[in-house]
């Protein structure tokens, strides 16, 4: 499938309607070439496990961007897997090339929904899955299209395995206490933090990425979460 034929299949009706930009500027030849050539060799999809060992570590990250977070993590931890997935064109591509310059043999990419992807994983597979500063939708009209939404964070859930981490970034006020609300009265994720400091410290070895840049260039403050897959309150009720 060439990449307009990826692009069209993207607005197939029975997809989610995805909000974001699908591209922006023409793709170079060689970039071309890496979503005609690699693309189809690194596909998550229809079995996203596939390519990995039965007991390797497998993080997925949401909406990955220009990728410099998911080839970040890919590199320093070489025996890990890693899925990421991106509907926006361009980034897909440059990811592409982060992947073939460095060799990398532990990522595996969908270009689209996640949906696709959390769709096709078992239950609790991941080892931690990242969503860093997604698309804030500011407008309450445009509330519904953001990600995370109840049954998304239900979907979550399922996909990680016990005690295992969901981490959510995000610079707008907004959009955090939307993803807090949400992410708390699911009532299956625990959230450690003591302090302010907790959400306002980066994470260990955090290479940072091209949105978290933008937002200190604007002057925005980068929120840090880390959740915690706990038991749901009718589990722990069963267990007693
Ligand atoms: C504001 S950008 C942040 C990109 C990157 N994480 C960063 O921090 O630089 C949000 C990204 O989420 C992607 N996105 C939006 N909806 C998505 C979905 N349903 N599945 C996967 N990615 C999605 C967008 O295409 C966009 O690249």
């Amino acid at each position: 499938m060439n990449v307009n034929q990826e692009q069209k299949k993207q607005r197939h009706p029975d997809r989610r309607k995805l909000w974001g930009r699908a591209k922006g500027k023409r793709l170079s030849p060689h970039q071309t070439s890496l979503m005609e050539n690699l693309l189809p060799q690194l596909r998550a999809l229809p079995s996203p496990l596939e390519n990995f060992e039965p007991n390797q570590r497998v993080t997925l990250e949401i909406g990955f961007g220009g990728g410099e977070h998911l080839l970040h993590l890919a590199r320093r931890f070489p025996d890990e897997g890693f899925i990421g997935a991106e509907p926006f064109l361009n980034g897909v591509a440059k990811t592409l090339n982060g992947i073939s310059n460095d060799g990398l043999k532990n990522i595996r990419i969908h270009h689209g929904d996640v949906s696709m992807v959390l769709q096709a994983l078992p239950d609790a597979c991941l080892e931690r899955i990242y969503i860093l500063y997604p698309d804030p939708w500011p407008k309450p009209r445009h509330y519904k299209r953001r990600l995370i939404q109840e049954e998304f964070i239900a979907e979550l859930f399922r996909v990680l395995k016990p005690n295992a981490e969901l981490r959510f970034a995000s610079d707008i006020v907004s959009y955090v206490d939307w993803a807090l609300a949400r992410i708390l009265r699911h009532g299956g994720f625990l959230w450690r933090a003591n302090s302010a400091a907790d959400w306002l410290t980066p994470y260990k070895n955090w290479p940072s990425t091209r949105y978290e840049a933008k937002a200190f260039r604007e002057g925005r403050t980068p929120h840090y979460f880390t959740f915690i897959k706990g038991k749901l309150p009718s589990e722990i009720k069963r267990d007693k």
